[in-house]
């Protein structure tokens, strides 16, 4: 054939770009096309020769696309390979593409010189091919231009699998640039590439919304993936019948009510595109609209059904969706009037094809944005059905579908990570609703590790141990104490116990209570009345607390297990773990435990006054002072505190919150429930599946899943903020920026109407300083990024400085009130002017500084609060 020797030759004499235009050139003629793009990269990567398709299209061999590519080393391997069958899912006539691929081993970039700025298609084709040296399905990579992220943490799992990505991107550069990153450790590949101009008026920047139903202006400031293009009722579409090159699938595998259609079909011919206006052949080719699926024997069987189309897509993107009409069904103009829904919602009422066309077989198309919020179920569903008129007859009609992804807020088309790698998605209350929506995981309690900790234990014990069927073989060697005599119920030998050698790194601050009395069960029968319901003070994932009382007439607060939850296991078994290693006056301490009859039952001291919250709303107790807040919050950062710092190893608490803050009888915080606590051993941080409660939950460690004690600290920073207004962290009956209320209260404080949302009750209580402080402690705890936020210690400085600020109040005469206020006045200036992002030595120096007579004497006092 000429031409083919044609090319030949040019490959022989020249490989520069000239070369490259002049074959797309050639490309765009073979298919016959009125639109000739005037960006048209093909590239067939790993190739040592060009690469011709059906389409008549030649895609650029690797050697003559190197100059488009720069990476930061120059170790880029390309691999040739053979042996590539059919798959349904990708064009079919791209199949020669997947014969060869670039292999990336380190960041690398493709160049492309944009010669008419406006839409390009971007697409992409990935096989991983077999290699002696590199297993491509292991391959974790991100795909990313200098604006959107395309692909993140993509790999490729199958060996046998195609893969074929489609992209409109809107490009107002002369340069254009991909960049293929593989992961950590990791590869990347690519086994061919396309960056073609697309027609200007493809895609407009105004569609039909929904919901709610309206207009929406901006689809140009969107990149967007191509996720479907169906081609309904009709067969499958080659890109060789496309003028851009699409390929269209046919409407099998999305029709809901495949028995209740009916595909018909008209000559091409007498498809008559109008001769002005948008649609064009370059909308869709024409077996598109020749072809539709209409309703089967709409008039004979029950009229009334709709037709169904359904997808399925991520539901955290919003969607372009294009529907394609051609009335080939009707014999008269003004017959065909139907509704069209999407998502179950309205899109269009009463459509008239003819009232749009003025004439029958003329192609119509409709748009419109789906935005996220509608997407609940994981998939587009379309529908057409009969609108309830009188006249015409009850039919309806659907030619083709387009759906297309849109690029979200962090400009990328797949999850929230933006180029940069930053998270800019959604506020993370609407995130952590649509997790916990998603897993049920309502509450606090989850498992951990659980038979793998007790089998560890098990083989870990000590030699000569006999071997012992019940609960206590793991658990006694943790509670056996210096206090041999505390075990003294038992009905288990002393002896026993006395084999049992333990090492217990120094125990921080003991309780006079000790540890490790062993309970027997009907004594805590007994203390409880049967475990009556109505002794119950609470209910958690594993199992049921009650209030007991013991012989001696001390109250204890009783935690039985359920035993045949594993997740129970877990939890008392780090619970005990944990409370057997900390004492302090701040966390709650341990009494004993039972485990006859294999039940697994805690005794604590019992905690009079109840959960922190329920003092602060939900309830009708007295509401607490400001001081009491104050020194129920600088109890309970000592308690994490000692966590974090004090014991052997760093422990992070991991579920803060003010249920978990139990005050005595004197209001003396405790800090409690330690069952999702985790040792930090390194102190640098943990990778772990994301635990806590929604509201209190740090949201960098959601996002990176790695726990440092600053989770602890952002946790806390919640608390504060709780105290301080006596509302629920999440209050999903407020309007929608008031329901966090971290978020709310930073966003109240930024503009200077933090006042407005303090507890009510005790406004006017609180001394304008000491709230200051306060607010700056919780303020720094709630810092976006953990480094940022303040360590406990730190925090609990500036709450014991709170505290004194308010206590100083007073003790100042009345008439000294006046200075005061002056003072915090100069205060607040100064914070505003001084934008005190320093480090805490800063800080705390200006703060020392500031200090007036009162403050000076006070600080004296308090500087040596970490002796514990
Ligand atoms: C392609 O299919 C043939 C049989 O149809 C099979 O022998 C061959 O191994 C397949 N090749 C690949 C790469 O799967
Ligand atoms: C691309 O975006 C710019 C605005 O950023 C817009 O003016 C232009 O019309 C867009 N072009 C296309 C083809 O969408
Ligand atoms: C590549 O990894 C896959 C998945 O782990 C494995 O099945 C396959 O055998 C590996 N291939 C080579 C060549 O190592
Ligand atoms: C739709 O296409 C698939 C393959 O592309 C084919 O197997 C199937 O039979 C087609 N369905 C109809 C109704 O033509
Ligand atoms: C309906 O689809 C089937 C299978 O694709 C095809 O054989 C038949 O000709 C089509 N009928 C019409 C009326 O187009
Ligand atoms: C068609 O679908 C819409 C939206 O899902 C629904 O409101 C309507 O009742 C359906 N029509 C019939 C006749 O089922
Ligand atoms: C979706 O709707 C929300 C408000 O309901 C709006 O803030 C957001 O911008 C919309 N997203 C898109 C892509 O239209
Ligand atoms: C959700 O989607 C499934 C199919 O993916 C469908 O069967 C189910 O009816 C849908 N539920 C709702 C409420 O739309």
């Amino acid at each position: 054939m000429p031409g083919e020797s044609k090319s030949a030759a040019i490959i022989q004499t020249q490989s520069s770009l000239l070369f490259y235009f002049f074959l797309s050139f050639l490309s765009n003629a073979a298919s016959k096309t009125p639109f000739s793009p005037s960006v048209n990269y093909l590239i067939d990567c790993g190739s040592s020769n060009p690469a011709e398709l059906q389409d008549g299209r030649i895609f650029r061999s690797d050697r003559d696309s190197t100059s488009l590519l720069s990476s930061d080393e120059d170790i880029q391997t390309s691999i040739d390979s053979i042996n590539v069958n059919a798959s349904s899912s990708v064009p079919p006539t791209s199949l020669p593409l997947f014969k060869s691929a670039r292999i990336f081993t380190v960041k690398s970039t493709y160049t492309f010189y944009i010669s008419k700025i406006g839409r390009l298609w971007v697409r992409l084709y990935f096989s991983p091919l077999p290699h002696p040296s590199y297993n491509l399905t292991h391959a974790v990579f991100s795909v990313q231009t200098d604006r959107l992220v395309l692909l993140r943490d993509f790999s490729v799992k199958d060996k046998t699998s195609f893969v074929f990505k489609e992209y409109l991107v809107n490009i107002s550069d002369s340069r254009f640039s991909l960049k293929f990153m593989p992961k950590k450790k990791s590869l990347a590949f690519i086994n061919a590439i396309e960056v073609v101009s697309a027609p200007d008026n493809l895609i407009p920047d105004t569609v039909t919304s929904i919901p709610p139903q309206g207009h929406f202006h901006g689809i140009f400031n969107h990149a967007l993936q191509v996720c479907y293009r169906v081609n309904v009722g009709g067969p499958p579409l080659d890109s060789n019948q496309d003028m851009l090159l699409r390929s269209w699938e046919n409407d099998t595998s999305y029709n809901v009510v495949p028995q209740g259609s009916k595909n018909v079909s008209v000559s091409k011919k007498d498809i008559k595109y109008p001769e002005t206006g948008e649609v064009t052949l370059l909308i869709a080719p024409v077996s598109v609209y020749s072809s539709a699926m209409e309703m089967k024997d709409p008039q004979v069987n029950q009229p009334n059904f709709n037709l169904s189309w359904r997808m399925n897509v991520d539901q955290s993107f919003s969607y372009l969706i294009r529907l394609h009409f051609c009335d080939i069904v009707s014999q008269n103009l003004n017959q065909l009037y139907f509704n069209v829904y999407i998502n179950e919602m309205m899109g269009v009422a009463s459509l008239d094809l003819s009232s749009e066309t003025k004439a029958l077989a003329t192609p119509f198309y409709k748009d419109f944005e789906l935005n996220s919020s509608a997407i609940t179920n994981g998939s587009i569903l379309v529908q057409v059905g009969p609108a309830n008129l009188q006249q015409g007859m009850p039919n309806a009609i659907l030619n083709g579908i387009e759906v297309m992804k849109m690029s979200n807020m962090a400009d990328s088309l797949d999850g929230f990570f933006s180029v940069d790698g930053k998270y800019r998605g959604p506020s993370s209350i609407t995130l952590f609703l649509k997790v916990a929506a998603s897993i049920g995981l309502g509450f606090s309690f989850t498992a951990m590790f659980l038979v793998a900790v007790i089998c560890f234990r098990w083989r870990r014990r000590p030699h000569g141990w006999e071997r012992r069927h019940s609960f206590s073989s793991w658990l006694l060697p943790i509670q056996s104490s210096h206090h041999g005599s505390l075990c003294s119920a038992s009905s288990k030998s002393s002896s026993r116990r006395s084999s049992i050698a333990v090492s217990r790194k120094s125990p921080g601050y003991l309780t006079s209570n000790g540890i490790g009395r062993y309970f027997a069960f009907d004594e805590l029968q007994k203390a409880t009345n049967n475990f009556d319901e109505n002794a119950m003070i609470g209910v958690g994932g594993f199992g049921k607390v009650y209030l007991g009382t013991l012989e001696d007439d001390t109250k204890v607060a009783i935690k039985r297990g359920n035993p045949s939850s594993a997740q129970g296991i877990n939890e008392f078994r780090t619970e005990i773990d944990m409370l057997s290693k900390l004492r302090h006056r701040h966390l709650v301490s341990l009494m004993g435990f039972c485990d006859e009859n294999s039940e697994m039952i805690l005794v604590y001291d019992y905690m009079s006054n109840g959960p922190f919250r329920s003092h602060l709303y939900g309830s009708n107790l007295h509401p607490l002072s400001w001081k009491q807040r104050l020194e129920i919050c600088i109890g309970s950062a000592r308690g994490l505190h000692y966590l974090h710092t004090g014991a052997a190893q760093s422990i992070i608490h991991r579920d803060v919150k003010t249920t978990n803050i139990l005050l005595d009888e004197n209001l003396v915080a405790k800090v409690a429930d330690f069952g999702l606590s985790k040792a930090n051993p390194e102190k640098s941080h943990v990778s772990t599946a994301v635990k806590g409660s929604f509201g209190y939950l740090d949201p960098q460690y959601f996002r990176s899943q790695r726990l440092t004690d600053k989770s602890d600290v952002y946790s806390f920073g919640v608390v504060l903020m709780e105290a301080l207004c006596a509302r629920p962290v999440l209050d999903t009956t407020l309007p929608r920026e008031q329901v966090n209320l971290a978020d709310w209260s930073l966003q109240q404080h930024r503009r200077g109407m933090l006042y407005k949302i303090v507890d009510p009750r005790i406004a006017d209580t609180i001394a304008p300083r000491s709230l200051n402080k306060f607010v700056e402690a919780a303020e720094k705890c709630l810092e976006d990024n953990g480094a940022d936020r303040p360590t406990m210690g730190d925090v609990l400085w500036k709450l014991e400085y709170a505290l004194r600020l308010q206590e100083a109040v007073w003790k100042i005469d009345k008439n000294e009130e006046d200075t005061t206020t002056a003072n915090s006045i100069a205060l607040q200036q100064q914070k505003q002017s001084g934008g005190e992002k320093g480090d805490q030595s800063v800080t705390r120096a200006k703060e020392e500084s500031d200090v007036t007579d009162v403050d000076s004497m006070l600080l004296s006092q308090i500087s040596h609060f970490e002796g514990r």
